[in-house]
């Protein structure tokens, strides 16, 4: 560092153009990055970050909406080192994803580019990404770091969370990927967070990503988050991207005293570490195409969700004449538009790769009503034993850079579906979406549906893998299908105006909104159907150690097919009044058996994973008492439940002249000192309940003014007492 001037300093604290980063002579190599996530999108020369330009072709693997509903960690783990492999074929050093932002509302209109409403299903397929990516040397970028859970306005807007609620679901997928995968680096996102921007964030880039976290890489810019690069190297944004021209303002600052020097020092630093690190990393003259297509193919496979099978109509039968029905059969949608839009080596779709049955295109993409297509659609239906009808979103209903206004079904397919059920007895509808669409309106038209999400170059072929019954069916839902967009629990409060988006639903995010409150859904988050049955049977969960537990439970397929299970393990909190979500994952595990085979699926539960985020402890707190473990196969069909105890970790908030008196008894301390203080008053037990119950509520000092004896100076003193300096 010392032989660095300090004009060379600042420039390594921004990029050298949209993808690369600042070289100083042979010393100091520019670094080539990427996006991401699930394919590479490496531009010639100097690129741009929109997703205009075109880029080299690259294997366009599952976007995160479907390998996220795989379940399979180990899955994204290998997708993660075939991106790796790719980008170190194409000279890249760091890939930019993956992203691990929380579906908070079904518009955002990047969900497609995200896991899950749940972050500890997040945090796990992220960081199983992460450690592939990182396994052959090459960089990843975990974004958008954080709260940037909405396109609209996403350049300027204030995400205005509480805390916990940021602790306990928009920061724990980021954390558990720090703590366990150790990413390289990390992209803070555009949006404020309670009115600073994530950029300019010391709390969020130093204290809690570096100092609580141990998070030890370097944090770049999402592209043009920087507005202040003298403030945001002070909170701890090491590199910005793409460069502004403005080194010379970090220079300025230094000269004049502004900007301590050992704070470039440090971000100038990191970068070098960076370039260190990556400088080991494989290299190779191009990978197998084949085998790549294959693993997307396999991805794409385990990432669709059969909602629905009625009557068992899937897997398609030998000899039955199938008609296939829909635009999206043939021209396939399989990725998202915007920055992460992959140019893929090959493309799938799913007509071909049936035989090419009975086609009819049935509607035109573009929304316009064409009766000549649906004519058509109903002659070829009316003709086959089943139709598989192919609906979805087009291109320009969802993307990076805006988000939906409503989660339906392009009004013409509905339509065509409508007409085309009247023909045929059996209708599979097999959906292409990146943000979830509402099932309500039309579900009854369909005996299986099929959720395809976009699945990815491979898609085509992997769902016709999946409608024949090649494979079984393997995914579940990582987001609750809402009845309708007015259930969804950020809905009143989404996408927010005037510069700001209240989280009015706090924590209550997704299932944990519907399951707390026991409201109706169209399908519930981790549901998904197979061509096979499973049973759970010897649940066992029992203490390991303070504050830890095994829950370990058999796994049976009890059908005719091999297929997979996803057991899921919930804690669960019965209260009557609910203060907090009834219940949230804590685990989950992938099982394929063959009829007739079981497993036994073991977990591991720690304090952790039952405590809470206490605001006045600025820190996790775990209560004492019981909580209830759930096994099952979605949040809504638990099968085995045992309950456990924990001794909690003793904390209880401190007491204070303000707090109320229930507080004080609920106090260990404080109920100890006031009762003494009483000794010989009437006992509280026989007090008119509803008077103690008003009582209760009412903070220690302001009996002083009741005038029953409570005086100011008593309850300083008994203040005292607690806080042991009286
Ligand atoms: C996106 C990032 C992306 C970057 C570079 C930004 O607009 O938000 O996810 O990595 O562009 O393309």
């Amino acid at each position: 560092m010392t032989d660095l001037t300090l004009e060379e300093k600042a420039s390594l604290t921004s990029g050298s153009d949209t993808w690369h980063t600042t070289p100083i002579g042979e010393a100091v190599p520019a670094l080539t990055l990427s996006d991401g996530p699930h394919g590479l999108r490496r531009q010639a020369e100097r690129g741009d970050a929109l997703g205009l330009g075109n880029s080299v072709p690259a294997t366009c693997f599952p976007p995160a909406v479907a390998l996220g509903s795989s379940w399979d960690a180990h899955l994204a783990h290998r997708v993660g080192a075939a991106l790796a492999r790719e980008a170190c074929a194409l000279g890249v050093d760091v890939v930019l994803g993956p992203g691990v932002n929380i579906k908070r509302s079904p518009l955002c209109g990047r969900n497609f580019e995200y896991f899950s409403e749940d972050p500890h299903l997040t945090g796990v397929m992220g960081a199983a990404v992460v450690t592939g990516i990182q396994s052959l040397g090459v960089g990843a970028c975990v974004k958008h770091f954080a709260v940037n859970n909405q396109e609209t306005d996403r350049m300027r807007v204030s995400a205005d969370v509480d805390e916990q609620s940021l602790r306990e679901i928009y920061l724990p997928a980021f954390e558990r990927i720090v703590r366990e995968a150790k990413p390289y680096t990390v992209m803070c996102s555009y949006n404020r967070i309670n009115g600073v921007h994530a950029s300019q964030n010391r709390w969020l880039l130093t204290e809690v990503l570096r100092e609580e976290w141990g998070f030890d890489g370097l944090v770049m810019s999402d592209w043009g988050a920087v507005n202040d690069r003298v403030a945001a190297l002070e909170a701890g944004l090491d590199l910005e991207m793409p460069p502004t021209g403005t080194d010379e303002e970090i220079v300025e600052a230094v000269r004049s005293g502004r900007l301590p020097e050992a704070v470039l020092d440090l971000a100038a630093g990191r970068l070098l570490e960076l370039v260190r690190r990556v400088e080991g990393r494989a290299s190779f003259e191009g990978w197998d195409l084949d085998a790549h297509h294959e693993l997307a193919r396999e991805a794409a496979r385990a990432s669709a969700v059969l909602l629905k099978n009625d009557g068992d109509v899937l897997p398609l039968r030998q000899g039955q004449r199938v008609a296939v029905v829909g635009e999206l059969a043939r021209t396939p949608r399989y990725q998202g538009g915007g920055s992460s839009h992959v140019v893929p080596t090959r493309l799938d779709n799913a007509w071909e790769a049936l035989g090419r049955p009975a086609f009819a295109a049935g509607y035109r993409l573009d929304g316009q009503p064409d009766a000549g297509l649906s004519r058509e659609a109903v002659a070829a239906a009316s003709e086959a034993d089943v139709t598989l009808v192919f609906l979805g979103l087009p291109e320009a209903a969802e993307s990076e850079g805006f988000d939906r206004t409503t989660i339906e079904l392009p009004a013409v397919q509905v339509a065509l579906l409508r007409e085309v059920a009247e023909v045929c007895p059996k209708i599979v509808v097999v959906l292409a979406n990146g943000g979830v669409v509402s099932v309500a309106e039309w579900q009854e038209h369909a005996s299986a549906i099929l959720e395809g999400w976009l699945l990815g170059q491979a898609g085509g072929s992997a769902l016709a893998d999946l409608l024949t019954g090649a494979h079984s069916p393997s995914g579940r839902l990582t987001e609750t299908i809402p009845n309708r967009l007015a259930d969804v629990p950020s809905h009143l409060h989404f996408p927010g105006g005037d510069g700001h988006v209240r989280y009015g639903e706090g924590r209550y995010v997704g299932y944990r909104h519907y399951d707390t409150l026991d409201a109706d859904v169209a399908y519930p988050f981790g549901h998904g159907l197979t061509y096979s049955r499973f049973t759970y049977s010897d649940l066992d969960a029992r203490e390991t150690g303070s504050d830890e537990w095994s829950v370990e439970v058999t796994v049976t397929n009890t059908g005719e097919r091999f297929a997979h299970e996803v057991v899921q393990l919930y804690v669960a909190f019965d209260e009557e009044r609910p203060s907090r979500p009834r219940h949230e994952l804590r685990g989950f595990a992938k099982v394929g058996l063959e009829p007739g085979d079981s497993e036994r699926v073991r977990f591991a539960l720690t304090g952790r994973d039952i405590a809470q985020w206490s605001v006045s402890r600025k820190g996790w707190r775990i209560d004492a008492g019981a909580f209830t473990v759930e096994v099952g196969a979605s949040s809504r069909d638990i099968r085995l439940r045992a309950e456990l105890t924990s001794g909690g970790d003793g904390y209880a908030a401190p007491l204070d002249r303000m707090s109320t008196l229930g507080e004080w008894l609920a106090h260990p301390e404080g109920s100890r000192a006031l009762k003494q203080l009483l000794q010989g008053a009437p006992g509280l037990d026989r007090t008119d309940p509803a008077l103690l119950r008003l009582a209760m509520g009412i903070p220690l000092a302001k009996f002083a003014t009741f005038g029953i004896g409570l005086t100011s100076e008593v309850v300083d003193g008994l203040v005292a007492a607690v806080r042991g300096d009286g």
